[in-house]
């Protein structure tokens, strides 16, 4: 943005410059690390392809219609997600008002597990540049790279809060058009290397057998099917930003004339083909130089590792890759950071630099315990290394957050309480392009919430039993 009278929601709202910018800029928002560092790691502790199937048939049946209902609310209403619970219902605004302001808190949540992971691609950037991980091959080597890494807490700090300070500062000043136009470069970039990558990691020795166990759905043997239903939902949510207004909010800055089912299809497309192409890579990765599948969160980076080891002017295609994965994930935060200011700026009225002041701070100092709990934590902690905060915020925020807050945003457009399924239809039907089927109503109010909180009752379930 570029003063302080653009970021007024109740003035007139600046829109994005292009459709192409609108939807790279939703895309650059979705794509980030839920398609190349979480999804490989999920579907490769999760048993691969039964995973991968379950994730496709969620973004269709529960992420295509919430995604519909996200930039519905925001195009309507022009403002955030919380502004925008408060002014479209005719009746009784205020009982949105509570409920739409915990769903909106969980862009803070967000934000304190993911400028961590962001602060260790950054890392291997730096690591891949300055030549420190050329010599790692085997598994064991480059699992020591990162383990030492979660060893480091003071690098770990410095990772993180150079994170935050970028993306907080590009906030405060105020650059949403800048970065409409980095995301369209960035964007491209990202695709075509791995487009590159994936198409040479095919041709890797032991490549076959990867490619099977990630495409291939077979019945697990000892994992339970539920789990791999449940982890398969909270990653369609968390890849497509659904649930907590990340994406309402670009809705709330497009204009009117393409209908918003295409917008969701376009959307959908391009972030599913980010992840399934990073599947490809981590997972031809994996079987081709010995490597576990369901290694955790530091799976894409250890087989990365590997794979640019292994190829000639590796340690540049290595750090140029971390370097657009640091900036895919940047683009993510800059916009959750964004959508957290304008709510700042609108609600409590703060100037667009403190409220960039204030995200800084208090990201900065919640995200510490995230750095903390591979290590200190660790050593203090009576039930010792279990688990980690980055396993438990991630929980919170995939599991809990994200699949309650959809369920809101369904309740708000199919109530008569809420914004009225009637309102919510014109709105999404308003351009040109695919409609979205009236007859979905009683899909859209009644099995997908029952769905999602089906699946939701799994999470809590598969935690804690
Ligand atoms: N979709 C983002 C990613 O894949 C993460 C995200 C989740 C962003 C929820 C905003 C809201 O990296």
């Amino acid at each position: 943005m570029n003063g302080p009278q653009e970021t007024e929601m109740s003035q007139a709202r600046e829109t994005t410059s292009s459709r192409f910018g609108f939807l790279m800029l939703a895309a650059g928002s979705a794509i980030g690390l839920g398609n190349v560092w979480r999804f490989p790691y999920m579907a490769g502790a999760n048993g691969g392809g039964l995973f991968v199937l379950f994730y496709l048939l969620f973004l269709l049946l529960l992420g295509f219609p919430v995604m519909c209902m996200e930039l519905a609310v925001g195009r309507a209403s022009r403002r955030n997600l919380y502004g925008a619970f408060r002014d479209l219902p005719e009746k009784r605004p205020s009982l949105w008002r509570f409920p739409a302001g915990v769903a909106f808190s969980g862009n803070l949540i967000l934000m304190i597990m993911y400028t961590t992971v962001t602060g260790w691609m950054l890392t291997y950037f730096v690591d891949f540049l300055t030549g420190r991980l050329a010599a790692l091959s085997t598994e064991a080597e480059l699992k020591n790279q990162f383990t030492s890494l979660m060893n480091n807490p003071g690098k770990m700090s410095f990772y993180m809060i150079l994170t935050v300070l970028i993306g907080s500062g590009i906030c405060a000043f105020g650059l949403r058009r800048g970065v409409e136009r980095i995301t369209k470069i960035l964007m491209a970039g990202l695709f075509v290397l791995l487009s590159v990558l994936s198409l040479y990691a095919l041709f890797l020795p032991g490549a076959g057998s990867g490619m099977k166990f990630y495409l291939m759905p077979s019945l697990p043997g000892d994992t339970n099917i539920f789990k791999i239903a449940g982890g398969a939902m909270s990653q369609a949510f968390f890849t497509l930003s659904l649930g907590i207004g990340a994406l309402e909010i670009f809705g709330s800055y497009t204009d009117k004339k393409n209908s918003l089912a295409t917008e969701s299809i376009l959307i959908i497309s391009c972030d599913t083909l980010a992840a399934l192409l990073s599947g490809i890579l981590v997972f031809a990765a994996c079987f081709s130089y010995g490597i576990q599948v369901d290694g955790g969160p530091g799976l894409v980076l250890f087989s990365l590792t590997g794979i640019f080891n292994h190829l000639p002017g590796g340690r540049i295609l290595g750090s140029v890759f971390f370097l657009f994965l640091s900036i895919a994930a940047l683009t993510t935060i800059i916009t959750v950071f964004e959508n957290l200011i304008a709510f700042m700026m609108d609600e409590w009225h703060f100037s667009r630099r403190k409220a960039a002041w204030v995200n800084f701070l208090v990201v900065g100092v919640l995200s510490l315990p995230c750095v903390f709990g591979f290590n200190i934590w660790r050593h203090i902690h009576p039930l010792g290394t279990k688990s980690t905060i980055l396993d438990f915020e991630d929980w919170l925020i995939s599991d809990i957050c994200l699949p309650l807050g959809s369920i809101l945003i369904v309740f708000f457009c199919c109530r008569d309480s809420g914004w009225t399924w009637k309102k919510f239809l014109a709105e999404v039907n308003t351009g040109k392009g695919l409609r979205f089927p009236a007859w979905l109503k009683w899909y859209a109010a009644v099995i997908l919430p029952v769905l999602i909180l089906y699946l939701f009752g799994l999470g809590i379930f598969n935690r804690f039993f």
